[in-house]
């Protein structure tokens, strides 16, 4: 697996709340450029929130956000895409009455004033698709209603590093899938990674984490019980650490695991 470097992405001691409930206590997150993290943790552990708070769908009440390095403020998701960190939602946000180049140029205005025609669009589409290695759509211009879920999660991966992303984080993206789609979006997310962006993965999938990840930051009631290598956990740890946020030498003080609880 491919060696620690210096995060690409980072939070520091990151509160939320919504109203009078604190949904995050002293997060630290870090995203790693070559690497898949994997963020895991209960229903309700703040996974969503956290990754909301990174795309700037939700601004943080304290704690800090460096990328690459730098102190930066992301107040909104255009600051985040500004920056190159794009996010692939649990609800596909695809239209179905689209084709798959529609799709993936929507909702974006073009950057640095360049303006694609439709075969720009085409082509960039399709070299993104090649760039990942995806063989399983036939053709750029079919409607995304006749797609698979799996080829509709491509479609929407390949949306997201379609202009030169950095970071990708993805919720839940194989929750829908069967078997041999899951396996091709995995195959895709590991890509993306060896393609040198940072992805952060939420999974529920303890298999497909072990699978795919070189990291792994396990959420307990808002807090981070482990951030650990992959390979130093055992699938049934990682169970532990999301039911009890601790498991063994690794998770958080019993005291705090039961102040929590
Ligand atoms: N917009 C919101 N307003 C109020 N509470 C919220 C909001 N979003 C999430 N929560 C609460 O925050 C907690 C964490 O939710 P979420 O981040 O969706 O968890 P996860 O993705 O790990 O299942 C839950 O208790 C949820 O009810
Ligand atoms: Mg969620």
């Amino acid at each position: 697996m491919t060696q620690a470097t210096e995060p690409i992405l980072q939070l520091r001691g990151v509160d939320k709340s919504f109203g009078a409930v604190q949904v995050l206590h002293e997060v630290d997150l870090s995203i790693y450029p070559g690497q898949v993290t994997a963020l895991v943790g209960d229903n309700g552990a703040g996974k969503s929130t956290l990754v909301k708070c990174v795309a700037g769908i939700y601004n943080i009440d304290a704690g800090d956000y460096l990328f690459e390095g730098k102190p930066v403020q992301v107040s909104n998701p255009r600051d985040a895409a500004a920056l190159g960190i794009e996010i692939v939602y649990q609800d596909l946000a695809l239209c179905d009455n689209l084709d798959i180049v529609q799709n993936m140029f929507l909702g974006r205005e073009p950057k640095s004033g360049i303006v694609l025609d439709e075969g720009q669009m085409e082509i960039k589409a399709r070299d993104t698709l090649a760039s990942l290695s995806v063989r399983t759509v036939s053709s750029v211009r079919q409607l995304v209603a006749s797609l698979s879920g799996g080829q509709r999660q491509t479609v929407a991966i390949a949306k997201s590093v379609l202009w030169n992303s950095k970071v990708v984080m993805l919720d839940e993206p194989t929750a829908a899938l069967g078997v041999a789609q899951t396996r091709q979006v995995l195959d895709l997310v590991r890509r993306l990674a060896d393609n040198g962006l940072g992805v952060l993965l939420i999974s529920h999938n303890m298999n497909d984490v072990k699978e795919v990840s070189d990291r792994i930051t396990a959420l307990y009631l808002g807090r981070v019980a482990a951030d650990i290598p992959a390979a130093d956990v055992t699938t049934g740890q990682i169970v532990e650490l999301i039911t009890s946020g601790r498991s063994g030498e690794h998770g958080l003080a019993p005291a705090v695991a039961q102040e929590s609880a």
